[in-house]
């Protein structure tokens, strides 16, 4: 009989702004390799969001009903400090292309510096949203772009209240 010694919970953390098929195909993934998968949004993000952290915490909420190991938080300060918080082994990060790694590799070293004790795991999308950003999706869809293939439909409905609520 396998006895399991322990359990490992990850943090994934990002802005989510809003929540994409690149994000949900990660998290999918985290969430076969880990017992428990918290989804964490950074709430003082130097980015100036389109959609509040409710409203983010919602999307995320809705889109991951089904997954049975996945939780939404939000914090602020420092990633190390949130994981110690929550007894988390690692963290999650994506890489779609090599642009993201430098930033990545950059931000994993400090956080080893930070919590040597923490890891960080990287994993690759499904190559059909290597190239889907939150930020691209809103540039697109506010431009009149049909992005109903890489976001979730609920993310569809809150882009299209969002941008008429601002007409
Ligand atoms: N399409 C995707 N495939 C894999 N990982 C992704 C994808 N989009 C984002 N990620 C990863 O999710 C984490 C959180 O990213 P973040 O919240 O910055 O999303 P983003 O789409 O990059 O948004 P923004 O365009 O605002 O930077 C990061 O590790 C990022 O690399
Ligand atoms: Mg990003």
């Amino acid at each position: 009989m396998l006895l399991r010694m322990h359990t490992v919970k990850a943090i994934y953390p990002g802005t989510f702004d809003p929540l994409t098929n690149g994000h949900l195909d990660l998290i999918a993934r985290g969430a076969k390799i880990v017992d428990h998968l918290v989804v964490a949004i950074l709430r003082n993000s130097e980015k100036s969001p389109l959609f509040t952290v409710q409203e983010r915490v919602e999307m995320i909420t809705e889109a991951t009903r089904e997954v049975g190991n996945v939780s939404v938080a939000t914090f602020d300060g420092l990633l190390v400090d949130f994981c110690r918080e929550q007894g988390a082994k690692a963290v999650l990060r994506g890489i779609r292309a090599i642009s993201d790694y430098e930033y990545e590799f950059q931000m994993a070293m400090m956080n080893r510096k930070l919590a040597p004790e923490l890891e960080t795991l990287f994993m690759m999308p499904a190559e059909k949203y290597t190239y889907v950003s939150s930020r691209l999706i809103k540039g697109v869809f506010e431009l009149g772009g049909d992005v109903s293939t890489l976001v979730p439909p609920l993310v569809v409905e809150r882009l299209k209240a969002k941008v008429a609520g601002r007409r």
